[in-house]
């Protein structure tokens, strides 16, 4: 079997960044008094693993009296923001710079009387904070079938949430473009989620069974997930090596392997660890059985 893995399979800048900022407060002795506002990153063994070196994750700032909060990669809301200053917490703010500059410029819009438009998914934490700098009054799709109706706004201004695919950010552009002559309209997709999504592509039209391995809950892997099944039909979404049933993948010859953003290094290195494993347990077995046949 040969085994193929996306260079751009893993953490990206923003959840490295993110998960530093968590070691460096351990690292600092503030062990017992950090907490992070939701999981630091969408992957259950990472979370686990911060659990037991003491951090605890809550959901809401009226959990914590106070100590260390960090505000993860997603970003929040201003309100939030100024919730964590007035309670004199010590606020760690881990959003993602690229993050940070759609909230500045939801805001610099918003003041300016545009109405904010997000492609983005609306439960998703990301979307949830750039919201929260338009004093959540911005308008959320997700589906281009679904465009809302913008001529009656004077101005409009749109972002996407940094995970989605450049498809829908075109399509649904394309038709608010044909409702209104004034649209300020920014691509605000992540070059890291943009190469990671063209790779799994590339990879995906060219193997015969691609595995994503990623958080189930995790929103750039499921896309990632997406786009590998509209091009190979063998597509298979696993957390960790525990997922893997070799016995659906040991027929196939070349297998690709992408990772979403929040998928550390040592599950990839598992994951293919075992498959070789496999293949070569594989291997001894069909020669035991020849020896003892020949
Ligand atoms: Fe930031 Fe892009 Fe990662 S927005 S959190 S570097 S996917």
């Amino acid at each position: 079997m040969e085994i193929i893995l996306a260079k751009t399979a893993g953490y990206c800048f923003g959840v490295n960044r993110a998960l530093d900022a968590v070691d460096k407060a351990i690292e600092d002795g503030q062990v017992h008094l950090i907490h992070t506002l939701g999981p630091i990153i969408h992957n259950p063994q990472v979370i686990e693993k911060l659990e037991q070196r003491g951090v605890k994750t809550v959901q809401g700032l009226d959990e914590i009296e106070k100590g260390t909060i960090v505000i993860r990669s997603h970003g929040v809301g201003e309100n939030v923001i100024k919730e964590a200053e007035e309670k004199s917490l010590n606020l760690i703010n881990a959003t993602c710079p690229y993050v940070k500059n759609i909230q500045k410029r939801v805001k610099k819009y918003y003041d300016e009387d545009y109405q904010i438009v997000i492609i983005g998914n609306k439960d998703h934490p990301e979307v949830k904070g750039i919201n929260g700098w338009c004093n959540n009054s911005g308008i959320i799709v997700d589906d281009k079938n679904n465009v809302p109706n913008v001529a009656k706004y004077d101005k409009i201004c749109v972002v996407a949430q940094t995970t989605i695919t450049n498809e829908l950010f075109i399509a649904i552009t394309e038709k608010m473009k044909e409702q209104h002559n004034n649209v300020a309209i920014f691509n605000t997709i992540c070059n890291a989620t943009k190469e990671r999504q063209e790779e799994t592509r590339r990879i995906a039209q060219d193997v015969d069974c691609m595995i994503i391995i990623g958080g189930y809950n995790s929103s750039n892997t499921q896309k990632l997930v997406s786009i590998s099944k509209k091009y190979c039909n063998n597509t298979f979404h696993i957390e960790t090596k525990k997922d893997l049933d070799m016995d659906k993948i040991k027929k196939y010859e070349k297998v690709g392997i992408s990772a979403g953003a929040s998928t550390p290094q040592w599950i990839i290195e598992e994951v293919i660890n075992f498959m070789e494993n496999q293949e070569n347990n594989m291997e001894n077995m069909n020669s035991t059985y020849e020896d003892t046949f020949k």
